[in-house]
């Protein structure tokens, strides 16, 4: 069975002031049935593993880069975050795709430097405003899911996470019949790729303005294992709900 996963993401944002954020939610979530993941700036991951080393969080960094070291000022490698504590690495956010011009080649990159150095991935994808108006969502996703994950995955290793661009720090949210539709399309590749049950095994995060409030209703849906939280992860009043109504899915 697949383990449901809740996956903050704190993008930039966080400094050593926040650190009682993720001490609070391994005090609330002791006997959490979902694993917890918490994705703090690199800065602060060391000294975050000082309360994820015995509770129930697990850390994760942000991006990495697809070399093992070298002359690459400013760059992080998949063994310095491992190092750092991380056992995840979000990787191919539409923030990154954007800003950073990565493209699904530089992703599958990444993904093979983090997944040789022993972290797991999670993969981002999701469709622009005008894709989805278009009706091409399911095109792009497809584009996507074959460029940027690699092929030595396992369901252990890997994680997808389904972020519509425009759902995104928005508050807008696609209706429960587009996450669904998306999830098992997305269910569906990775099955035809990796074969059925390693595609069984791979949990599908959905991504975008996930809040208290409407968790519970995105969770009931099929094929949605949990979830990745910009905002509503940066402090664990708001985080905590979205554990609990996991918990409860
Ligand atoms: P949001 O961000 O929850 O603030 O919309 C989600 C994400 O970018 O992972």
């Amino acid at each position: 069975m697949r383990r449901k996963l809740a996956a903050g993401n704190w993008k930039m944002n966080g400094t050593s002031a926040d650190l009682g954020q993720i001490e609070a939610l391994a005090a609330a979530h002791s006997g959490a049935i979902s694993e917890i993941m918490i994705a703090p700036p690199h800065t602060l991951l060391h000294r975050a593993s000082e309360f994820t080393k015995t509770g129930p969080i697990t850390l994760g960094a942000q991006d990495c880069h697809k070399r093992e070291s070298g002359a690459h000022t400013g760059d992080i490698s998949a063994d310095m975050l491992l190092d750092a504590g991380a056992s995840y690495v979000i990787l191919g956010h539409s923030e990154r795709r954007t800003e950073h011009d990565e493209h699904d080649e530089d992703v599958r990159g990444k993904a093979r430097a983090a997944l040789k150095a022993g972290l797991r991935v999670i993969i981002c994808m999701g469709e622009e405003l005008e894709e989805r108006e278009a009706d091409n969502t399911l095109d792009i996703i497809g584009g996507q899911l074959a460029g940027s994950i690699p092929d030595d995955i396992s369901g252990e290793t890997l994680v997808v996470a389904y972020e519509p661009i425009w759902a995104i720090g928005t508050g807008k949210v696609p209706t429960i019949a587009q996450i669904s539709e998306v999830h098992d399309f997305i269910r569906a590749r990775l099955a035809k790729r990796f074969g059925p049950q390693v595609a069984r095994s791979i949990r599908l995060l959905y991504g975008g303005s996930v809040k208290p409030a409407n968790a519970a209703e995105i969770f009931a849906v099929d094929n949605v294992d949990g979830a990745l939280v910009g905002g509503a992860s940066l402090t664990a009043q708001d985080f905590s709900p979205i554990i609990a109504a996991l918990d409860a899915s």
